[in-house]
């Protein structure tokens, strides 16, 4: 849990009489009682590692998150879906329109595309995979999270994967880069690679935005090297015994 000195800092104006505290997003059960003076509003006080001790409690910190300015035009904080026990976690970006709307990741064009990607090695968000983002509210716009916004927002994730512990990780998009193994270098030299971040086993790959952007199956095209990518990651699976 965060020390006596944080929980002194988190500011008492998030009142746990407002609004309805044991509400879960779609797919979640209701977690035990939270402690919602402990929200930690700024984004200068951090979130100890081990805070939380579920992710339905972190989730109902998220949605009275104010640690960055994202908070002020969302509907609903995302925070994730599929198997909380996955071996597999695939980071994205942020929310969009309709994730923001239905307060679930990856579920418009994007997030078909995804399903099918998956679902093309027999991978599924009812066992192998859980899917996040490194950002839990919508950028305006949909434009990238600033660093301020991803730092503010980074303590949500680190937890999600504490609390997962997967084996493979997969990084879709700059954003989620960044956020993790921090490479400088870009996708197209990157994705396809296996890199080891934090004790997990990370590989960049295509964001499924811009796979729909480039649809060419050709060899050697964007969907192609995907097409790879994924084969890799479930020969990988199966060598680790993962089922
Ligand atoms: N793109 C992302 O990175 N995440 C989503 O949830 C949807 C689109």
């Amino acid at each position: 849990m965060a020390s006596d000195s944080q929980l002194d800092l988190f500011g008492a104006s998030v009142s746990p009489s407002s609004g309805d505290h044991t509400a879960s997003p779609p797919g979640q059960t209701v977690a035990d009682p939270v402690n919602f003076d402990a929200i930690p509003l700024s984004a200068s006080v951090p979130i100890a590692p081990g805070t939380y001790d579920s992710i339905e409690a972190m989730t109902q910190h998220c949605e009275r998150c104010q640690r960055c300015g994202l908070s002020e035009g969302r509907t609903n904080a995302v925070i994730g879906r599929g198997n909380p026990n996955a071996p597999i976690v695939i980071i994205g970006e942020a929310p969009g329109q309709n994730e923001d709307e239905q307060g679930l990741p990856f579920v418009g064009r994007s997030g078909e595309l995804l399903e099918k990607i998956l679902a093309s090695v027999q991978f599924s968000t009812d066992r192998e995979i859980y899917i996040c983002n490194v950002a839990k509210c919508r950028p305006p716009g949909n434009r990238n999270p600033t660093p301020a916004e991803i730092n503010a927002c980074k303590p949500y994730f680190l937890e999600q994967l504490r609390l997962i512990q997967p084996k493979i990780i997969l990084l879709t998009g700059a954003t989620a880069v960044k956020a993790t193994i921090a490479e400088k270098r870009g996708i197209t030299k990157i994705r396809g690679q296996w890199f080891e971040w934090e004790g997990y086993l990370c590989m960049p790959i295509f964001h499924p935005a811009y796979l729909l952007r480039n649809p060419s199956r050709e060899t050697g095209k964007p969907k192609w090297l995907m097409w790879q990518d994924i084969q890799a990651v479930r020969r990988k699976f199966d060598e680790l015994r993962l089922a």
